[in-house]
């Protein structure tokens, strides 16, 4: 069996910094709520006439994380994309990614988990690392919220939370004594699906249906949050994820060097923090600068981690995710 390490890590934001007061300009809201209840202070819009798409941005934190493991855009052999927000509704951005970077045909694999996509793409990397399938598999994860909020005082609930943007890691093969994931832990839980999503249209809400329907009341082409509801299971999930991958390793959160929680809302960073008694050196947050970025907030965060040299090889490193499915998920990995 081989081990995998995180090789290469690189990310990608649009230029477009969208302010909290820029949404006082065009909803009722304001820098002061948002701050309190979110920790954001500003993230980043795609502009409607750009050419950033998920798939484009993933690649272009994939060429960045590929330089940065050192190797060439051809030692890849296989693609995992994590998104909510594909280009398309099929085919997924996967393979566009392989176009994009003129790769040979090799696979590429739709991820579709939401806040949890990164973690659930790394399991299932690591898994083919380990048998000897692949030696080095690009991981990305993307999101362009923008384009499908609800930028009025009716979605304020919503709109104001979430960023575009995309990160990127490459997974190897490891040598003795390199970097390895020591585990990743899912889980799912179905009776909530309808508690953070978007129904339609879809193929069991009909485009021809809703438009024929006419109903001004049936906003289900916008993502749906009950906010308060996914905050409560968000913070306990977090919490039990996480010691359920540091109890399988006999380890204990004072042994973590950096926990990178996806950045779904500061104040649930800062729960699962205090709850955990962790120091602020052990925890990674940029969602002030970002808001949540879904699939992509997790290695967008590692890659400016360890820009910032907050990540150092041989660190123990620790990732958690909750969200919509709702899906949840941690991972134990030795830098
Ligand atoms: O990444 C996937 C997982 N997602 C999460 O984990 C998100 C979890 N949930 C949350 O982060 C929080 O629930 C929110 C940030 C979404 C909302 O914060 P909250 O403290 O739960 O606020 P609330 O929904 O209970 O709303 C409180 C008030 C309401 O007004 P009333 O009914 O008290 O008069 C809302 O209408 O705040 C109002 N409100 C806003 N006011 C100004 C909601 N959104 C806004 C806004 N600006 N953007």
């Amino acid at each position: 069996m081989h081990t995998t390490k995180i090789a290469g890590v690189g990310h990608y934001v649009p230029e477009n910094i969208v302010k909290n007061a820029d949404l006082e300009m065009i909803m009722e809201t304001s820098d002061a709520w948002i701050q309190e209840r979110t920790g954001i202070k500003e993230r980043r819009w795609v502009p409607q006439d750009s050419d950033d798409t998920p798939s484009v941005m993933g690649t272009k934190a994939a060429r960045k994380a590929i330089a940065d493991a050192g190797l060439e855009v051809t030692d890849i052999d296989f693609i995992v994309f994590a998104t909510l927000s594909p280009d398309y509704y099929f085919p997924g951005p996967g393979v566009m990614v392989q176009e994009q970077l003129g790769l040979p045909e090799i696979g590429a694999l739709d991820v579709r988990n939401q806040c949890s996509g990164f973690i659930y793409g790394l399991s299932v990397a690591d898994q083919f690392i380990k048998t000897g399938m692949y030696k080095n598999i690009l991981l990305i994860g993307s999101e362009l919220h923008s384009g499908g909020l609800d930028k009025t005082t009716r979605g304020r609930g919503v709109s104001v939370i979430f960023g575009d943007g995309a990160g990127a890691v490459v997974l190897s093969r490891a040598q003795e004594g390199e970097g390895k994931i020591h585990t990743t832990k899912l889980h799912s839980e179905g009776k909530h699906a309808k508690e953070l999503a978007l129904l339609g249209p879809s193929t069991t809400n009909w485009v021809d249906a809703m438009i024929e329907a006419q109903d001004p009341e049936d906003l289900s082409y916008y993502p749906y949050m009950n906010g308060n509801f996914v905050f409560k299971h968000a913070v306990t999930r977090f919490q039990e994820v996480i010691h359920e991958a540091l109890a399988e390793l006999d380890k204990k959160p004072e042994d973590i060097d950096l926990l990178i929680p996806h950045q779904a809302n500061l104040r649930i960073s800062q729960f699962i923090q205090q709850k955990m008694g962790l120091r602020n050196d052990q925890v990674f947050n940029n969602i002030q600068k970002y808001g949540n970025t879904t699939a992509a907030s997790i290695p967008i965060a590692l890659s400016e981690a360890k820009a910032e040299g907050r990540i150092k090889p041989g660190q123990l490193l620790c990732l958690a995710a909750f969200g919509s499915g709702f899906t949840w998920g941690s991972s134990l990995i030795q830098f």
